[in-house]
């Protein structure tokens, strides 16, 4: 079965079901468990050198504020995990490519996101790790 789960999120209320499966069921399986969170590359108050130098400190912040409810979670049920972030990109490739090199073998992912939910069926995101992932994709409703 699942020996190494990949848990996505972006710290929304509805990434926190995703959150919960994924920590029961690796809890339940005995698995690794893995989370990711891609964060956007900005700084607030966006210009010149403020910017820069508010960069990693805005970013390393927006990732600790990401992954809370997924480390509060592991710790709750106990299940040892490591809580990871990439900053850029789209938020999609970076699941996969994590899925890849951590060599994860399921992907928990929430229908919807930060973005709410809307009339669509699926968040954008969603859609394209379950359009290309080579691994089975998990997805909470
Ligand atoms: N930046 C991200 N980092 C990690 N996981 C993400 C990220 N964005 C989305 N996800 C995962 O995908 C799920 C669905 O989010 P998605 O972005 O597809 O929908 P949405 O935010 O409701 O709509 P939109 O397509 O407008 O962004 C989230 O609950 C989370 O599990
Ligand atoms: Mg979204």
């Amino acid at each position: 079965m699942y020996r190494h789960i990949l848990v996505a999120t972006d710290g929304s209320a509805l990434s926190g079901r995703a959150i919960r499966q994924g920590v029961s069921l690796a809890k339940a399986l005995g698995a690794r468990l893995t989370a990711v969170a891609v964060i956007a590359p900005y700084a607030p108050g966006n210009t010149a050198l403020a910017a820069l130098r508010g960069f990693s400190v805005a970013v390393r912040k927006e990732a600790r504020r990401a992954l809370a409810a997924f480390n509060a979670e592991a710790r709750a049920q106990a299940v040892p995990a490591t809580a990871t972030s990439v900053v850029g990109g789209e938020p999609w490739k970076a699941i996969l490519r994590a899925a890849r090199s951590r060599k994860c073998d399921l992907i928990v992912m929430a229908s919807h996101g930060r973005a709410g939910l809307s009339g669509v069926l699926l968040g954008s995101e969603t859609t394209k790790v379950l359009t290309h992932s080579a691994i089975p994709v998990l997805v909470c409703r």
